[in-house]
């Protein structure tokens, strides 16, 4: 199985183009839906959630787990793989983050090296875009953009009210007046947006969502990684599980994202 960690519901915009392009795995997506929204905790927080997490995922054998979560990404993914992978206290395993697969994909597609990044305050505050893209290319300008409100309204169901797009307007101000041709969309949540924010900046600027990105990145890791294919089991299984409320996580899913998922396990994580 591949596992999919995510902070709440968001993740599925992960899941849903790694299931598209590589169908015959089987997938455990865990949502910690009971302390999200991650993006509003501190580095603290995040990390010790994005831990516990892992720990559940590494205890039911899981041996790959994406971090589909743009905030665990960017504050917990690091420590987390020093913590676990570096002393080699968990051989054989892996977390992959979707951080770098959107980085490397907006770096190849700038023309004019003027990239924008939106995400969660904590997303935006660890600068870790900025820090990854100007490793590739030091000549990139990166210009972030904190859009803390639109997560709620997403869970709300109110991403396609007046008021969802005017307060967007406002968070892409900065993004406009600096002239960026490439967007990436640093928050699980966002592509359900992604009209908004193509019909906002308008058509030459090319729009990233991690969720495509890293789906990509996860085909070419497995291709490389034999040793770590091998081991993933495929009978196109998909599994849920939710600290929350498994029927609300159910609901939101099959609305959203156009699938029938079977009803979550509900678990706490300490
Ligand atoms: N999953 C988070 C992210 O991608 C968004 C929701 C949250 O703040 O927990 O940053």
């Amino acid at each position: 199985m591949i596992g999919i960690f995510d902070s709440g519901y968001g993740g599925m915009t992960v899941l849903k183009p790694i299931m598209d392009l590589l169908p015959e795995y089987d997938y455990l997506y865990l949502g910690d839906n009971a302390r999200a929204p991650y993006g509003n905790h501190s580095p603290e927080n995040i990390q010790r959630f994005s831990e516990q997490a892992i720990n559940f995922l590494f205890d039911k054998g899981i041996i790959l787990i994406i971090f589909a979560c743009n905030t665990a990404s960017s504050t917990a993914l690091r420590y987390i793989q020093k913590k676990y992978l570096n002393g080699n206290l968990e051989k054989n395993k892996k977390i992959l983050g979707v951080l770098i697969p959107a980085v490397e994909k907006a770096v190849n597609t700038t023309k004019i090296n003027r990239i924008g990044v939106v995400g969660t305050k904590a997303t935006i505050a660890s600068r870790v875009y900025e820090k990854e893209i100007t490793k590739i290319n030091k000549n990139i300008k990166v210009v972030g953009s904190a859009c803390p409100l639109l997560v709620p309204f997403i869970e709300e169901g109110w991403h396609n009210k007046p008021e969802a797009k005017s307060i967007l307007k406002k968070y892409l101000k900065p993004l406009k007046t600096n002239n960026i041709d490439t967007l990436i969309l640093g928050c699980t949540h966002y592509p359900l947006m992604k009209n908004d924010f193509q019909k906002i900046m308008g058509n030459k600027v090319k729009i990233i969502s991690s969720g495509e990105a890293t789906a990509e990145s996860l085909k070419d890791y497995l291709k490389r990684h034999p040793e770590i294919e091998k081991k993933i089991t495929k009978n196109k299984k998909r599994q849920f599980i939710t600290t929350d409320n498994p029927q609300r996580f159910k609901r939101f899913v099959e609305k959203h994202f156009g699938i029938k998922i079977s009803t979550p396990e509900k678990i706490t994580l300490n």
